[in-house]
């Protein structure tokens, strides 16, 4: 029997339900392909039900959304919302609530994308960030004393244990080892390295100079864990380094592994080096629970409305949601297809100059597919 999959879509705010429809555009036609079912419930959860009804979001969405396979979100945020409501009550809160404690972000350059990095071509940028996502200075604890006075005190505290640590690690020592083989090792691998029998390489990106605690506790779990990933190098970089590299020699990355704090940080400044906001996609992922998928880029309020959004960024999306799903090929098809109209159709990744509308570039997707 084919299997069926059950999806809660959250189109979101502003462009988000633009490209969702283009997401789900693709979703559909590549399970007509493989033969597997997709069955939709969407959720107007986003800005305009809050500023109708004056909640975020419904007390029992985390326990609604449990009964789903995956999630599909397309944007939150709001022109008439003040900044960090939508954010923190919807997005974050989801993350919490679905125990979403890994960010995964992939930089990756597509073919006819134009980078800002003068001379990197797709064979340089190609690797995946595995983001914390439910801990750090994520988790909200600290406070204020003496608030208003000349004397406060603004206090937000970096707070992990260590089975935070190690799911995270762990989870991204098997991302790296699943993307090389023997027979396809990462191809940064010295001569050594590969006489070392390595097949792929894993970055700490810390802080160790200076957050001598935090790091130090993600360093030796880094280190212990290692252990039982013996094909995968281990290498090790500041976090203020690591922006360095990413954009001097991206090609020195293969999988990076960080805390939320950083992994924010440095995952902005990747999607920025594979063509901006309109191609990066992201993934919350819960291994052993409900995941949630989205285009990073934002609403983009400007644009609502004008089919000039591109939706790249929610079909990569999408593919990966297929791939947790346990549909590799089907998700590998969506990417290869989206390589070929990067290639050879759009004129840019930029709203408005792409040379087609938002659903003109979804069924370009489809055809190529
Ligand atoms: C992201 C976003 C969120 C974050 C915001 C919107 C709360 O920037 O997904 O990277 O900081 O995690
Ligand atoms: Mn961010």
């Amino acid at each position: 029997m084919s299997k069926n999959y059950k999806i809660a879509v959250l189109p979101g705010d502003g462009t988000g339900p633009e490209v969702v429809a283009e997401g789900i555009k693709v979703l559909n036609a590549t399970a007509e392909k493989y033969g597997f079912g997709l069955t939709y419930e969407y959720f107007d959860w986003g800005g305009d039900r809050y500023l109708e009804t004056g909640n975020v979001l419904p007390d029992d969405a985390g326990e609604t959304l449990k009964k789903f396979d995956a999630v599909f979100l397309g944007a939150i945020g709001h022109p008439d919302v003040k900044p960090g409501i939508l954010e923190k009550g919807i997005l974050l809160k989801l993350r919490f609530d679905l125990d979403q404690y890994i960010n995964l972000r992939p930089v990756k350059l597509y073919p006819g994308v134009e980078t800002p990095i003068a001379g990197k071509t797709p064979a340089d940028i190609d690797y995946v960030v595995v983001r914390e996502n439910t801990g750090g200075l994520y988790t909200g604890i600290g406070g204020f004393t003496m608030k208003g006075t000349q004397d406060e005190v603004a206090v937000q505290s970096m707070v992990y244990n260590r089975k935070q640590v190690e799911r995270c690690i762990r989870f991204a020592f098997e991302q790296a080892e699943k993307r090389h083989s023997k027979e396809f090792p990462w191809k940064g691998l010295s001569e050594q390295d590969i006489a070392e029998d390595k097949y792929s390489q894993l970055t700490l990106c810390g802080k160790t100079n200076v957050l001598t605690y935090v790091f130090d506790l993600w360093e030796r779990v880094f280190y212990e864990v290692a252990e039982d990933f013996p094909h995968v190098k281990t290498d090790y970089c500041h976090v203020d380094a690591t922006c360095m590299w990413m954009v001097k020699n991206p090609e020195w990355f293969d999988v990076i592994v960080t805390c939320n704090m950083f992994g924010d940080i440095i995952t902005d400044l990747g999607a920025m080096t594979q063509g901006g906001m309109g191609i990066a996609a992201g993934g919350n992922v819960n291994p052993n629970g409900v995941s949630m998928f989205e285009p990073i880029g934002g609403s983009a309020p400007k644009y609502t409305g004008q089919g000039v959004i591109n939706p790249l960024a929610a079909v990569s999306a999408g593919a990966m949601m297929l791939d947790f799903l346990g549909e590799a090929d089907a998700a590998k098809d969506i990417e290869a297809s989206v390589a070929v109209i990067t290639g050879d159709k759009l004129d840019s990744m930029a709203a408005g100059r792409m040379g087609y509308s938002t659903s003109e570039v979804g069924d370009l997707v489809v055809e190529n597919l």
